[in-house]
């Protein structure tokens, strides 16, 4: 049941243009699917449509309703016989939203009608050549009682409004520009709204809205805001303008993702839309902009230049990732951006990567598209677009893509015709740069240095890990930014180096003394580099790179760490170079992330055969030690930078509380009651969410006795809102307190807890399971509990339950007993009746 890219074959009928029709009603909906089509292979007899349970009520060709004869309903089709080379079908078909649970196709979201359908869900709501290579223009029709249903949305212009005697309206939207049925969106409810306007370059005025619950208008302005700033900044920097008279927004509670970039209609999951200083932390702020933009992005990234079939997806993901990326680095601090980016890319992809469900950022196969929504096509795809960046540089780069908008604009295209665009621009041959798209794993640099007579020689040897499947992959081509530095801490050289072999020897002439190499500045490739004896201390004084020297802290930390792992004392040079770091001159928010620890997945990732409690031990000494040996100097960044009464959103205010709460943090290991009632009194005057949650999270993990009290007025202030109450699932599922499991049973009971909504089973549940100390419970419990969910889950909502089963995919690297333990809730998920095919995929491969 796997579909292979080797399989691809051009579609056999064109649709000219598509008219819709909804009625809405309360039980369940009537769609009408009036479809010019017209055969591009000649020889085909018979139209094959996509169609997921499919419930007919009519069936016309050319005005004439069809004979039972004339066609065939499958599970996942609908066939009609014996077609002409040109004609109109027309479909009428009954759907039922309010029971779709799995927020696929036209579903319910509270009282909000909307839809989902990229990558298939359109053939749930009627049969259509479901795929990204076939696109049309469209002209749908919403019909809805006027009342419950004011707002009738959908994508494109609006061209007609009826009010009709029976108390429904009619509203007819027209999209000019073809497009996938996967961009198809509609929207019907009774729906709160803000305004605006954008000018675009060439002077046409585009109307904004962005549609809310009723009574959370206000919480709109930000994403408002950054949609504005990212229309300018696409004008800017890629040349690309708006190009139609409306740019609609709607945010609802229940989505499986992020949001979807719709043409002219985005839906978004509410989690990145609705933000105000009282109830978002700052890192939901940043990731409101960033999100907003990218479905912006995503209008010349993926609508008008599309995907020719799903496995280009990163041809769109990849590309628009990179973008927001960009722009994040532009409208705030590039540095922290960087490092960020890098983190996530770290934490989620690596792991990925190192699993039995690592893929190419291409993959080859699926089973459930749903499953490729991964940080692998994303996050490591928009790495391998900045290496194009880097390779071609910024004006080369800026000449490929408007080569690549003009060349493949309205078009369904291949990850292909996007690099022969960057070639062609450019002149830059990458060729050997494709292995990118086509191979698994992260792939590993050994750096090995000499000198002597002023030569200095670096030999760097690529260690790439074999496919899924065992075979043996292929080396890389890739940039690699470095400098050297003479012992003064001074830059000798900065360059990029053109990494192609599977081992190769760089040599720099005429040095004083043998130089201190900086490596992979700025994280150019997304590799792993292993460097026997860096300098760290000293990159972390003296590089000017930016990541470098984060990058040397943290490994110095690691080395720390697995020393002590080891059984060893803790290095004292470490504890000194850290104290050097805390009295940096440097922008805050970039020096709140140098004095971050590594990862308990940073350490994970390094062992043969994971097993967190030792990696718990070691840190939290090292974290005691340090918070005992600089407690004043750490008190002093706290008190200089906690400014309560302040929430604003600006770069330095958030610079402010994210090294004041990086302090806090710091300190809470000393366990005293002086930093409880710090803690305690942060929570009860700070006006910012950033410095609640953190003090919350501190409290529920450090200070028990003030624990109770601060989470029941969280609770109380903030549980009818449920946004706000993700934040208080996630903190008590991640805590490491006893009963944790416990009372994440319990608080499925919870009132503001709902099983449908995915933010939520994503703050309790998926929280949970990556909590290291709970999941991993040597009694099997957590694992236990977590099969159990996936397997209830998996029946209403297959795209949640297979996201849940990621936190298994650490299963072949963890420790034998562990690992049995997981094995048999695997096991015991596998064998379940009817699982779907996104969590059969998923738990599959883990177990193979
Ligand atoms: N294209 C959307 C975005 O990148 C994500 C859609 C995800 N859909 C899914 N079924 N997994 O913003
Ligand atoms: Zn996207």
């Amino acid at each position: 049941e796997a579909i292979y890219l080797k399989d691809y074959k051009k579609p056999a009928f064109s649709i000219e243009s598509v008219n819709l029709e909804f009625d809405l009603y309360e039980e369940f909906a009537i769609v009408t699917n009036i479809m010019k089509m017209n055969k591009v292979d000649g020889n085909e007899k018979t139209l094959e449509l996509h169609s997921t349970d499919l419930e007919l009520v009519e069936l016309y060709i050319n005005d004439l309703k069809l004979k039972e004869s004339r066609y065939i309903i499958s599970k996942e089709s609908l066939s009609v016989l014996n077609v002409p080379s040109e004609f109109t079908l027309k479909v009428v078909n009954k759907i039922y939203p309010q029971n779709n649970t799995e927020l696929e196709g036209l579903y319910k979201s509270g009282s909000i009608f909307c839809t989902q359908n990229e990558p298939e869900g359109f053939r749930s709501i009627t049969p259509y050549l479901d795929r990204p290579d076939v696109m049309s223009v469209f002209t749908t029709t919403v019909i809805a009682d006027k009342e419950s249903y004011p707002v009738l949305l959908s994508n494109g212009n609006k061209v007609d409004t009826k009010d009709r005697v029976d108390k429904r309206r009619s509203v007819t939207w027209h999209d000019p520009h073809p497009k996938p049925s996967y961009l198809f969106a509609l929207v019907a409810g009774d729906l709160g709204s803000i305004t605006d306007e954008f000018t675009t370059a060439s002077g046409s005025n585009v109307e904004l809205n962005i549609y809310c619950d009723k009574g959370n208008e206000s919480k709109c302005y930000h994403a408002m805001k950054s949609l504005k700033e990212a229309m300018l900044w696409d004008e800017q920097k890629y040349g690309r303008e708006y190009d139609l008279d409306i740019y609609n927004i709607v945010a609802v509670d229940s989505f499986n993702m992020g949001a979807m970039e719709n043409k002219g209609l985005n839906i978004f999951n509410s989690a990145y839309v609705l933000a105000d200083e009282d109830s978002a932390s700052d890192a939901n702020f940043m990731g409101i902009q960033s999100v907003i933009a990218h479905e912006y992005f995503h209008n010349w990234t993926g609508n008008r230049i599309t995907c020719r079939d799903w496995f280009q997806l990163t041809l769109k993901e990849g590309l628009t990732v990179f973008r927001d990326q960009c722009f994040s680095a532009d409208l705030n601090s590039a540095e922290v951006q960087r490092i960020d980016d890098v983190k996530s890319l770290r934490e989620r992809q690596f792991v990925e990567d190192a699993s039995p469900t690592a893929h190419p950022i291409q993959p080859k196969s699926y089973i459930s598209m749903n499953n490729f929504y991964t940080s692998t096509v994303y996050e490591k795809g928009a790495e391998v677009i900045r290496m194009i960046h880097t390779l071609l540089g910024e004006e080369n780069y800026r000449k490929a893509t408007d080569l690549y908008f003009k060349s493949f604009d309205g078009q369904a295209v291949t990850t292909d015709d996007f690099l022969w665009a960057m070639q062609e621009a450019s002149g830059i041959d990458l060729s050997a740069f494709k292995t990118w798209y086509h191979q698994s794993g992260t792939p590993k640099l050994k750096v090995e240095e000499s000198f002597s007579d002023g030569v200095y020689k670096l030999t760097l040897t690529q260690v790439i890990p074999n496919a899924v499947d065992s075979t043996k992959q292929n080396p890389y081509y890739y940039p690699l930014k470095m400098g050297l530095l003479d012992e003064s801490g001074e830059e000798i050289l900065a360059q990029t180096l053109v990494v192609s072999k599977e081992r190769e020897e760089f040599i720099f002439q005429n040095l004083k003394s043998k130089p201190i190499l900086s490596i992979n500045r700025a994280f150019s490739a997304p590799i792993i580099v292993e460097q026997k004896s860096a300098e760290y201390a000293f990159l972390m004084k003296y590089d000017s790179d930016s990541f470098v020297k984060y990058e040397s802290a943290q490994n110095f930390a690691v080395e720390t760490i697995e020393s002590m792992m080891r059984g060893q004392e803790i290095n004292s040079s470490f504890v000194e170079a850290y104290g050097h770091l805390l009295d940096l001159d440097i922008d805050l928010s970039y020096k709140a992330l140098l004095l971050e620890l590594p990862s308990v997945s940073t350490l994970m990732q390094r062992q043969d055969e994971v097993d967190f409690e030792p990696i718990y031990e070691a840190k939290e000494k090292l974290a005691k030690h340090l918070a005992v040996t600089f407690e004043d100097k750490v008190m002093k960044l706290y008190v200089d930078n906690h400014f309560p009464n302040v929430s604003a959103i600006d770069s330095l205010n958030m610079g402010k509380r994210s090294l004041k709460n990086r302090a806090l943090k710091i300190l809470a290991p000393l366990e005293t009651p002086a930093i409880g009632k710090l803690t305690q009194a942060q929570y009860n005057e700070s006006l910012s969410m950033s410095d609640r949650v953190v003090a919350l999270d501190i409290l529920e993990n450090t200070f028990s006795d003030f624990a109770l009290e601060a989470l029941g007025d969280f609770y109380s202030k903030y549980k009818d809102q449920t946004l706000v109450m993700n934040k208080y699932f996630s903190i008590l599922s991640a805590s490491h307190r006893e009963g944790v499991l416990k009372r994440v049973i319990e608080l499925q009971n919870d009132e503001v807890y709902d099983e449908k909504v995915p933010n939520l089973v994503r703050s309790l549940i998926g929280v949970f399971a990556r909590n290291y100390k709970y999941f991993h419970a040597k009694d099997a419990s957590g694992y236990k509990f977590v099969a159990d969910k996936i397997i209830e889950i998996d029946k209403i909502n297959p795209q949640m339950a297979s996201g849940l089963a990621g936190a298994f995919k650490i299963y072949s690297r963890i420790n034998t007993l562990n690992k049995e333990l997981m094995r048999v809730e695997l096991q015991r998920i596998l064998n379940t009746k009817e699982l779907s095919k996104n969590s059969f995929e998923i738990i599959s491969k883990i177990l193979k």
